[in-house]
């Protein structure tokens, strides 16, 4: 087959060699020990999904469902989806599992790979990854704060700096219809300035504007009213609590007037991540509270909160000071070398006895010289080297080198793996 033709990832979507795989690999553990911190446990959900789900839960007009889905008909005529987000799942999940009659709230989180034909660019991918957190069954300002503050912390313990907090609110049943009326006949009586998507929008859900990425409509809709400025009471009160509690554990935010999510699930709060360093796609992860949702698919009225933040922006932010402590945990304890090929089957059998007993070893498989195996132990990042020579194994021993100091000891075959464990490896 010619260059030319040779058949390539899809676009938008990447290959995720070792190194970069062991550092995605790396976050998820994090997010395990400090998700577990605050009682979140790890929820799994299909890929694909009934198209419906998304449909009904993100919003017809939303970008997603309008232009991102990545839906098509299986072989039984089904319509489905490959998940652009874990939300609606994981509520259909909750109820079909009847997770409500559990321990409240609900508390679940997930690491899993999402789809959205997206114009792909630095930060912006067909295929990501996203670490989030639902959190089901309480309406208390407290879970809301929770949650953000877990995603603060999280962020701080892989190292990543730089964060710019921005929290807001969707109103509710009562003061969002208002709100969106009024926003509608604002919008009316700029219609000339809006872009034909816009226009679209203002029929068909009026917020939807606020995701126009077209600058000349950015400019008309700072004059618009904000829904910031017109929740009821309740939803005021909501926001004031979820601000308070943030302060009282030391977080830094800032309230954004604009912050409308392009998600229609959402009720009062919303925030969002940003990092300085990311350029456009600036958004580490956002989320938010979605009281109706579970009702809306035919649950018992639950109201819940969560987040979701990008894996790969994660990882374009991340301070490279952390790195060393990513590659580190991939180093490999043991390189067993041998000088002359029949010591070959021998190194095979302590090398499978080694990783038995829990340490991680490797041996040369490509018949290399002795001194190719020593560069391959180098370069592999190898603790310590076995040499199998002639001279030590017709004494049953073998050579032991310490990489890092160089230091050399001849140890005897029977018993080395319990030489090795002295010494601390595995
Ligand atoms: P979202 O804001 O659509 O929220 O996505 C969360 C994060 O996923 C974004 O901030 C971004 O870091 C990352 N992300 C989104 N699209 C892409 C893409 N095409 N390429 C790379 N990264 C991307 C949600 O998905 C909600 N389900 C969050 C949530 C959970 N709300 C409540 N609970």
């Amino acid at each position: 087959m010619s260059k030319e033709n040779r058949i390539k990832a899809p676009r938008g979507t990447s290959d995720y060699l070792p190194e970069r795989a062991d550092r995605i690999h790396w976050l998820d553990r994090r997010a395990g020990e400090i998700f577990g911190g605050y009682r979140y446990r790890r929820i799994i959900t299909p890929t694909f999904e009934d198209t419906a789900l998304f449909t009904r839960s993100i919003g017809e007009s939303s970008d997603i469902v309008s232009k991102e889905m990545y839906t098509f008909e299986d072989r039984g005529g089904r319509s489905l989806t490959l998940r652009p987000e874990a939300t609606a799942p994981v509520v259909r999940a909750f109820i079909e599992h009847n997770l409500g009659s559990g321990v409240l709230p609900a508390k679940l989180y997930y690491f899993a790979n999402m789809f959205r034909y997206e114009r792909p660019q630095a930060g912006r991918y067909r295929e990501f990854w996203q670490l989030g957190v639902e959190a089901l069954g309480s309406p208390e300002p407290a879970i809301d704060a929770e949650v953000i503050t877990l995603a603060i912390d999280y962020l701080r313990a892989v190292n990543i700096k730089d964060i710019e907090l921005k929290i807001g609110s969707m109103g509710d049943e009562y003061c969002r219809p208002k709100y969106t009326e009024t926003l509608r006949k604002w919008l009316e009586s700029k219609s000339d300035a809006l872009c034909d998507d816009c226009r679209q929008r203002l029929t068909l859900n009026p917020l939807r504007v606020f995701d126009c990425k077209n600058p000349d409509c950015g400019s008309v809709l700072d004059g618009a009213p904000k829904i910031i400025d017109n929740l009821c009471a309740d939803c005021g009160e909501h926001l004031n609590s979820v601000g308070h509690l943030l302060h009282e554990v030391g977080l830094d935010f800032s309230v954004d007037p604009k912050l409308v999510r392009g998600f229609d699930y959402y009720t009062r709060t919303t925030f969002e991540i940003q990092s300085a360093n990311l350029g456009a796609q600036n958004a580490l992860g956002g989320g938010g509270r979605y009281d109706k949702l579970v009702a809306d698919y035919g649950g018992k009225p639950t109201p819940a909160v969560g987040f979701a933040l990008g894996v790969e922006r994660l990882l374009l932010a991340i301070d490279h000071e952390d790195e060393a402590g990513v590659l580190a945990e991939t180093k490999i304890d043991l390189f067993i070398a041998v000088i002359q090929d029949d010591f070959r089957e021998e190194a095979f059998k302590l090398a499978i006895e080694a990783r038995r007993v829990g340490l991680s070893v490797e041996i040369d498989y490509m018949a290399r010289s002795l001194k190719s195996q020593m560069k391959m132990a180098d370069k592999i990042g190898a603790g310590h080297v076995v040499i199998m020579g002639p001279d030590e194994m017709a004494r049953a021993e073998v050579v032991l080198r310490d990489l890092e100091t160089g230091q050399e000891d001849t140890v005897k075959l029977i018993g080395l793996i319990e030489t090795l464990k002295r010494k601390g490896l595995g």
